[in-house]
């Protein structure tokens, strides 16, 4: 089946895979790779006030022949502007009237939550945005958010790949209890950032019985755990690829618990410098003990 959509919990439906205009994007046109996107399937831009490309995402939008309602268009709040004139700035610059989902991009961005959450309820009551939510917050920020909000937000957009995913499990269970969906970017680090990792190599097997590629098989994973795909590409050989993942069979608890097991391992750097870092400290005891040796203020026989 291919990718479908997911009700918020406002009610609204977002479709399940989104083509982002943010990381290698930032400052760039982004009009060519965005029809492009669209004419692969894709309905779902993520773009950001941060991004500096609205208003290119926008010139793609009105180069479609589709009417408004085949995309979801969402945008995010990055702590540029004030909230009020962000959003109007990014609905100029998108030349829409209304975008589908506005997010508050980071929480380094907020002054006064209560306040500022505030703003984003008046974004949606004056049909600016028909739903509003969050990214990159954690579970004690949601916590605290929904203890003075009157509208929930309807999605959390976060960094989520398989090694960051044990550190996010309660964010994903809490996200879950609230009826807040995840929305996952940057998944493919696994493959772009660490070739050579634990993780590639838990890839291969269910890429060989599903005939997949392993960043199909990474976007499976993310499916898996209930998460809507934020993923982007330059080429039209990618998009179809990431696309063709709602038809895949879905992954097997075991090929699932496995690339968790991987990704649980830590990130190949980190397991490189670990073993550096003891690699200098047994040198430094070494050549410490050979010093007092030398100087005859202890005897090692293996020295001798
Ligand atoms: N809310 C936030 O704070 C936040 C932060 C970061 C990102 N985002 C959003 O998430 C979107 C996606 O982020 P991302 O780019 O980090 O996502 P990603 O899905 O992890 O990576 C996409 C990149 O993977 C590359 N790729 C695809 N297949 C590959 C392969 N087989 N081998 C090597 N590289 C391959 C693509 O390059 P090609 O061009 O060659 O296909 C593309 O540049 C952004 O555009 C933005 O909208 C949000």
């Amino acid at each position: 089946m291919p990718f479908g959509t997911v009700q918020l919990n406002d009610g609204n439906k977002m479709p399940v895979i989104a083509f982002g205009t943010g990381s290698k994007w930032k400052g760039q046109d982004v009009t060519d790779y965005v029809s492009e996107a669209i004419e692969a399937g894709f309905s779902h831009l993520d773009t950001a006030q941060f991004y500096r490309n609205e208003d290119s995402v926008g010139a793609a939008i009105r180069q479609t022949g589709l009417s408004r309602s085949e995309l979801f268009v969402t945008t995010k709040w990055s702590g540029l502007t004030s909230i009020r004139d962000a959003v109007e700035s990014s609905l100029a610059q998108l030349d829409l009237k209304q975008v589908d989902l506005y997010l508050i991009h980071n929480p380094a961005f907020i002054k006064d939550l209560e306040k500022d959450w505030k703003e984003f309820e008046r974004i949606r009551e004056d049909g600016l945005s028909r739903s509003i939510g969050v990214s990159n917050f954690d579970i004690t920020l949601l916590r605290n958010l929904l203890q003075t909000a009157h509208i929930k937000p309807a999605v959390n957009q976060i960094l989520l790949h398989p090694y960051n995913y044990a550190e996010n499990k309660e964010l994903l269970q809490y996200c879950a209890e609230q009826g807040i969906v995840v929305e996952a970017y940057s998944s493919l680090t696994p493959i772009t950032r660490y070739p050579g990792g634990p993780v590639v190599k838990a890839l291969r097997g269910p890429a060989r019985r599903l005939g997949a590629s392993p960043v199909q098989i990474l976007l499976s994973w993310v499916k898996a755990k209930g998460a809507v795909i934020v993923t982007t590409s330059s080429t039209r050989e990618h998009m179809d690829e990431y696309l063709a993942v709602g038809d895949l069979p879905d992954l097997t608890d075991d090929e699932i618990a496995a690339i968790d097991a991987a990704g649980a391992k830590g990130l190949p750097s980190y397991q490189m410098g670990d073993r550096l870092c003891i690699f200098f400290l047994c040198f430094q005891v070494i050549c410490l003990l050979l010093l007092l040796h030398v100087c005859g203020w202890i005897h090692v026989p293996f020295f001798a």
